[in-house]
């Protein structure tokens, strides 16, 4: 970069760009640690998985005791989280890196967990205190990445105001509870 430019020129761009072709989205100009995004990247994926996997018990049990609107909201958010999953693991591979989709240590690398809930109370409540955990590491995350990797933070971004959105589902679906 010319002292003063605030853009490279148009030469040090393409030059810049045919150096690591084999990098792919990964360009010279990329700022962020890779390490270090790749991880908290495979955390929020594990995070998303148990997600999936705990609001999908939920719909099914939710379903045996016939709380049916209560069944759909967890099967919306199950649909939800795996979208999410899909695109983390995406990201991961842009980035050059595998997503990791091993069962084992799953529960270790996700920030929420796994409670399977023994009453519909019980479900809706677990739920939201994941929500609330993945809410404040997405938080942090996308404060870690600032503008070292912008796509990356924007796709969190998104993704967390969707986990507020489930967040606020479940505390009026609580309160609508406390009412009947
Ligand atoms: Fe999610
Ligand atoms: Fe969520």
């Amino acid at each position: 970069m010319k002292q003063g430019a605030f853009l490279s020129d148009i030469q040090t761009l393409r030059r810049r760009a045919r150096e690591h072709i084999a990098q792919g989205a990964v360009t010279s100009g990329y700022h962020a640690d890779r390490e270090t995004v790749l991880r908290l990247l495979n955390e929020a994926l594990a995070t998303e998985i148990i997600c999936v996997l705990r609001y999908k018990r939920h719909y099914f049990m939710a379903k045996g005791i016939h709380a049916e609107g209560v069944a759909a909201e967890f099967l919306e958010h199950a649909t939800d989280e795996q979208q999410h999953a899909d695109q983390i693991a995406a990201r991961i591979t842009q980035l050059g890196g595998e997503p990791d989709f091993s069962p084992e240590g799953l529960t270790t690398r996700s920030h929420a967990e796994y409670v399977e809930g023994d009453t519909l109370e019980d479900m809706i409540r677990e739920d939201l205190v994941a929500e609330r955990i993945a809410i404040d590491s997405y938080r942090e995350m996308i404060a870690y990445l600032a503008d070292n990797d912008s796509t990356t933070r924007r796709l969190m971004e998104e993704i967390l105001a969707k986990e507020e959105e489930h967040a606020d589902d479940l505390a009026n679906i609580i309160e609508d509870l406390g009412r009947h």
